[in-house]
């Protein structure tokens, strides 16, 4: 079995991602970011991205080509906010699912990497001027240096 079929296949993904754009919907600053007046469509390019990413459907490479996130963020503004809100989102929708606990650890850790990759804007994370101590694993940039 797939992690994607472990965890529900097609029925969990359309409830995560819609609870997730619900969340959205609700966070004027972070809806400013979308570019599209109906979230739908990207709803369901979140939901055909992720299916394919834990080993389900590969619907979006088909339709979109290879995923290449960073440069697909590139227009948007991620801040270090704008990735937390994300994350919020996230992890609340999360907790609708109410997966085993391996497995929404699994999704969890996986969205806060991809979280702060896509970090694309160039900030000092709070406190100001304290910067990372040297064996975080986070950049100035509030980035993994990995
Ligand atoms: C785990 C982290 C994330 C994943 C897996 C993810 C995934 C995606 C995917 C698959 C798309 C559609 C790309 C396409 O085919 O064109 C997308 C679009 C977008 N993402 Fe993310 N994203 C993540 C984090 C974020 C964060 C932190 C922000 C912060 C603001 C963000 C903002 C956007 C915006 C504004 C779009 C454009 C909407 C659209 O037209 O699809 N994403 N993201």
């Amino acid at each position: 079995m797939t992690f994607y079929e472990e965890v529900g296949g097609a029925e969990t993904f359309d409830r995560l991602v819609h609870a997730f754009y619900v969340g959205v919907a609700a966070d004027p600053e972070l809806r400013a970011l979308y570019p599209e007046e109906d979230l739908a469509p990207a709803e369901r390019r979140l939901r055909m991205f992720l299916e394919q990413y834990f080993g389900g459907p590969n619907a979006y490479s088909q339709e979109r080509g290879h995923p290449r996130l960073r440069m697909r963020h590139a227009p948007f503004p991620v801040t270090l906010d704008m990735r937390d809100r994300w994350m919020r989102h996230m992890l609340a929708a999360m907790e609708t699912l109410d997966l085993p606990e391996a497995h929404a650890e699994a999704m969890r850790d996986y969205f806060m990497r991809a979280a702060h990759m896509l970090v694309n804007t160039d900030e000092t994370p709070p406190p100001a001027g304290t910067g990372a101590p040297s064996s975080s694993p986070v950049g100035p940039e509030g980035r993994p240096t990995l």
